[in-house]
This record gives structure tokens, sequence and C-alpha cells, in this order.
């Protein structure tokens, strides 16, 4: 496992598989005693989830769980306000139901805090996040997600799910950017 190299920047191994798999495991733990009998919706946030969420959802032993996908996308607003995100393919009525979203990762907060707002609206029993990586010292919207494989510096990744413009998604590995 050496290093990589993506539109001419080098990335370096981070978090071997064996490590995530170990915090997977671990966060499937907590999340098996949190949602016993209470028939939890995964709702996958793609695309950047779908390889944490398939190795979250596999781990949980929950007879009652179940798994939806969604697509959070940026729109420019007609107005001034800029960038707006709107969910689309939630084909699922979430009303009255315990949602816990599938995340990559939570930097800025941004998506999270609108995610949540965009849930809300559609008045679940509760929404709760789950990602797999947790940058705090970025976050400057909302709260840390109530679930989280690793606390990292903020410096970039890639692999496992996480892209560079669409790229290395398929890593089974996670690499971080050399300075
Ligand atoms: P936030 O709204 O700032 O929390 O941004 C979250 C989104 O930014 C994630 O869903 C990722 O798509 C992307 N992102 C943030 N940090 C990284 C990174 O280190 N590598 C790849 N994508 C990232
Ligand atoms: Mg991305």
């Amino acid at each position: 496992m050496g290093e990589v190299t993506y539109q001419d920047l080098t990335f370096v191994p981070y978090i071997k598989r064996e490590e995530i798999a170990k915090q997977v495991n671990r966060l499937a733990q907590e999340i098996q005693r949190d949602y016993y009998q209470k028939n939890v919706l995964f709702l996958c946030v793609l695309n950047g989830a779908f390889i944490f969420a398939a190795d979250l959802f596999r781990a949980c032993d929950l007879h009652d769980a179940e798994i939806e996908f969604i697509r959070y996308k940026s729109y420019q607003g007609t107005q001034s306000t800029g960038k707006v995100k709107k969910i689309t393919g939630l084909y699922t009525d979430i009303k009255d139901r315990n949602v816990l979203i599938i995340e990559d990762i939570i930097d800025s907060g941004r998506t999270a805090v609108q995610l949540r707002a965009d849930l809300e609206k559609l008045n679940p029993k509760s929404v709760k996040f789950a990602s797999l990586l947790f940058k705090p010292e970025s976050l400057t919207e909302g709260t840390a997600p109530e679930y989280v494989g690793f606390n990292i510096p903020p410096d970039f990744i890639l692999g496992y799910g996480l892209d560079i413009d669409e790229l290395a998604r398929n890593l089974p590995d996670i690499y971080v950017k050399k300075d």
C-alpha cells in the first residue's frame, strides 16, 4: 500500500481497511444497542457514503432495520442567497420513523445542518447522524454527529467512498494529501 496520485496530487496511506472495519464494527455495536426494536431506517447519502453504509448496515444485527438512499444536490439559487441543496430520491415516508443518516464525512457541517432541517419538515420521530469521518476543527455549523468512526484533522482525504472529482472512491483504504 504505497502512495497514489490523482490530478497531480500525491496521497499517502492514512487509515487502513482493517482499522476502518474495526471502527465500523464498534459503531454497529452502539447502533444495535440504541436502536434495538426501533425499526431504524438507515438513510445513505449518495454517492460518498455508499461503501460505508454497505459495511455498517451488514455489521448491524437488527432484524427490523431498513435502508434507503438519497442524493443531496446543490442547485444554484434563483436569488442572491447562492447555492441551495435539495434532497432527491426520497420515496419512503419517514413520518414517525427513526432515521439514521449515513454520511461519509462531516467537514464544515453545512450539508448536515441543511439535511437535518429538510428531513425534520417531514416529521420523523428522530433524526441522527452516523458519519465515518468527522473534522471537528472544521465545524462551523451545527453539532457533532451522534456516531463517529474517526475524528480527523482538517486535511483532504480520499478512498473508501470519498472522492476527488468522482475518482478514488474505489480505494479500499483511506489516503491523505501529502503536503
Ligand atoms: P460539509 O458540508 O462542509 O460538512 O461538507 C461535507 C461534504 O464535503 C462531504 O459530503 C464530502 O463530499 C466533502 N468533503 C469534505 N471533506 C472531504 C475530504 O477530505 N475528502 C473528500 N470529500 C470531502
Ligand atoms: Mg464529494
